[in-house]
């Protein structure tokens, strides 16, 4: 674990975003699936909405998935246990990227086939907040044929964009700088399952 806190601090902070396979182990992903499948079948799961406050909005031609919100103060045995994996991130991001951040937020993700997310930033001037995304993938398995991968733009130096397009695969925890890297989810031919999240500046 610190190596892999110091492999993840080391390419946040040089690179803006990092990949890291099989960051869960096989039975706890499962379990995780289990769950989301779960509250899926009890109707939890809500269309995303895209602006804030006033402006929220369900406009499914800019993003199709659907979600349930984690609520902090009633986690699950398994979502507690998640959320400890991420607070070791989070101190390390803080002591190595003097990144400030002090709260975690996150829901669960459903995209079912056909839906997709258009490019976007997860900070922006209405979610200031936002410093780090951490997305964990949950399907058993993943093909290239079976398309929905998340595309992430990398901004380099000389102001053009490299593409790094990331397979939804199961176990895959993904990290990025929410304010540097706009990103999308191409159309999924899947039904495509996760655990997005945000690390915030406030409490
Ligand atoms: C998001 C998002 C990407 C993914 O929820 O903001 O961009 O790969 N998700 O699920
Ligand atoms: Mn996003």
């Amino acid at each position: 674990m610190e190596e892999q806190l110091d492999h993840i601090s080391a390419e946040i902070y040089q690179k803006s975003y990092v990949i890291v396979d099989n960051f869960v182990d096989k039975e706890f992903q499962s379990a995780l699936l289990a769950e989301q499948m779960q509250l899926l079948g009890q109707g939890k799961f809500r269309h995303a909405a895209v602006g804030k406050g006033g402006q929220k909005q369900v406009r499914t031609e800019i993003r199709g998935d659907e979600v349930h919100w984690m609520d902090a103060d009633d986690l699950s045995p398994l979502q507690a246990a998640y959320w400890e994996k991420l607070e070791e991130i989070r101190k390390a991001l803080n002591q190595n990227c003097f990144l400030g951040l002090r709260s975690f937020e996150g829901h669960f993700a459903r995209y079912p086939i056909g839906s997709f997310y258009k490019r976007h930033l997860d900070q922006f001037q209405a979610v200031p907040h936002r410093v780090v995304t951490v997305i964990l993938y949950l399907n058993d398995s993943w093909t290239q044929d079976e398309e929905g991968a998340l595309r992430m733009y990398i901004p380099q130096e000389d102001g053009s964009e490299l593409i790094e397009d990331v397979l939804p695969v199961g176990g895959r925890l993904v990290i990025f700088l929410s304010g540097e890297i706009p990103h999308e989810v191409l159309p999924t031919k899947k039904e495509r399952i996760s655990i997005t999240g945000w690390f915030r500046n406030i409490d």
